[in-house]
């Protein structure tokens, strides 16, 4: 059996979550990761029949029955994670419809998944709905993103325009636009299902007053998505309170969607 903590998407997920806590963007325990992982590559570094503890979920997800994820765990430092990932980080596997998760390893000290775990697999399920390759939920409480859920329309289409009209690069990297949910209570089912809702058309949730689920691929593209938004919001802070001399304009981009073969979202051009 390999070494776990040599394992590609370990050392992938330790350091994600590094540079997470290095932006600015997980003070404390803020913030929360999930890898779904590929079985077979489990079995290579866990026995997957040695079943440490099983706990409930609280929730159903029958699509995810028997998948294993790789997750941050309720309470654990961001910045603690690459000193101590075996206490910190935990492989659970999905079982009884997804209601329980059996712990394959991690959480040494006793700890659990993240509290945002309903949103965690609930989004999971709604992304492989739409892109069977999709992999990574990530959540993160961006200081630019969150302020700007203070001060502008918390208008979807209106969010996400004028993130697209901040950098030129914002419409490439997040064409489907940014869902937005006004402040709900976090880590219940209801604002994972309605997290989960709007992820089936955009690859990032803004949760007004609190911060931003991102889903991707693999952990470089949703780190990469939750970046270019914040960049975008940290540039409306600069210069929302400045006049205007300059703009992008909506022809402008439509130049872009058709340079680079763009699926815009429908209707969030004017
Ligand atoms: P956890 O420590 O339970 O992951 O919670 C952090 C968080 O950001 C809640 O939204
Ligand atoms: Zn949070």
């Amino acid at each position: 059996m390999k070494d776990i903590l040599t394992a590609p998407f370990m050392t992938e997920m330790i350091r994600t979550a590094a540079l997470m806590y290095d932006h600015g963007w997980d003070e404390r325990n803020s913030g929360n990761i999930s890898l779904l992982l590929d079985e077979t590559q489990v079995g290579e570094y866990l026995d997957t029949g040695r079943v440490l503890r099983t706990f409930p979920t609280g929730f159903t997800a029958p699509g995810l029955e028997g998948r294993c994820f790789l997750v941050t765990g309720t309470g654990k430092y961001f910045k603690n994670i690459r000193y101590r990932p075996e206490t910190d980080l935990g492989v659970v596997r999905l079982t009884r419809g997804g209601a329980a998760a059996e712990l394959l390893w991690g959480f040494s000290d006793g700890g659990t998944v993240t509290s945002e775990f309903a949103t965690h697999i609930l989004s999971h399920a709604a992304r492989l709905s739409a892109d069977p390759d999709s992999r990574v939920i990530l959540h993160a409480h961006p200081p630019n993103l969150l302020a700007m859920t203070f001060v502008h329309s918390l208008d979807e289409r209106e969010f996400t325009r004028t993130l697209w009209q901040m950098c030129t690069e914002c419409i490439m990297v997040f064409p489907d636009g940014v869902g937005v949910l006004p402040w709900m209570l976090c880590g219940t089912n209801e604002i994972g299902k309605a997290t989960a809702a709007r992820l089936r058309a955009a690859r990032l949730v803004v949760w007004a007053q609190h911060g931003v689920y991102g889903a991707g691929r693999d952990l470089d593209e949703a780190f990469g998505l939750v970046e270019t938004a914040e960049k975008g919001a940290e540039i409306y802070l600069k210069i929302a309170h400045l006049p205007r001399l300059a703009a992008i304009t909506d022809a402008q981009l439509r130049q872009i969607e058709k340079h680079y073969g763009l699926t815009v979202r429908e209707g969030w051009l004017d």
